[in-house]
């Protein structure tokens, strides 16, 4: 993933999937070691791990959605999960690691993450468009207030509407160095009760569901 991020070339996004199939294999075989890692790594260096704990808990839901259908290919996506914040490499590090509330400005270029992931997916032509939509819309939310295109409900594919669930829980989770991280619990429950209309209701139970 560090090398993937320093230099997302094709054959890095390829190397990168190869690991991350083996990963998706790990996590549909076994959901308590998944859960497991996800606890060890939330405490860590925060890009990298969260890509992986974000990956890890969308290939959970998507693989309980999906396990048993051939129209969905769980390795290609899971691809598209772990690289979901892959445009952070083109915003300014200072504004992705400033500790602290960003101006209006730098909040600019920071919502701009999920078309610059998009065009990274795109130039090195490795994953399928569902993937780069993964990346794209993943700050979308239900009721229309996310971003970059303020998509609502049936707009938003169901795999970045997955992966926005994880991205959020695991974002509410994580130890940064300007807040402390929520208990999984907590976390579920500020879901529940401030941030219900960003997700699908159906997912975000068949998610807590799964963690439970
Ligand atoms: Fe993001
Ligand atoms: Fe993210």
């Amino acid at each position: 993933m560090e090398r993937l991020f320093n230099d997302p070339k094709a054959e890095k996004i390829r190397e990168a999937k190869k690991g991350v199939s083996e990963i998706v294999d790990v996590v549909i075989a076994d959901s308590v070691m998944a859960k497991n890692l996800v606890n060890i790594t939330s405490y860590d260096f925060y890009t990298y791990t969260h890509s992986v704990n974000v990956g890890i808990l969308s290939a959970l839901l998507a693989g309980a959605l999906y396990r048993r259908s051939a129209a969905h290919d769980l390795h290609e996506l899971g691809a598209g999960f772990f690289l979901h914040d892959i445009g952070k490499v083109r915003v300014d590090p200072a504004i992705v690691n400033k500790q602290g509330a960003l101006t209006e400005e730098e909040m600019e270029q920071m919502r701009s993450h999920p078309c610059q992931g998009y065009a990274i997916l795109s130039e090195a032509g490795e994953l399928s468009e569902e993937c780069r939509i993964i990346v794209m819309q993943h700050h979308e939310r239900q009721d229309g207030n996310g971003y970059p295109k303020r998509l609502r409900g049936d707009e938003i594919h169901s795999y970045s509407r997955i992966c926005s669930i994880a991205d959020v829980y695991d974002a509410l989770t994580s130890e940064r160095s300007y807040k402390k991280r929520f208990t999984p619990f907590e976390a579920l429950m500020i879901m529940k009760e401030q941030m219900i209309d960003h997700f699908t209701t159906e997912l975000f139970e068949k998610f807590v569901l799964l963690l439970a």
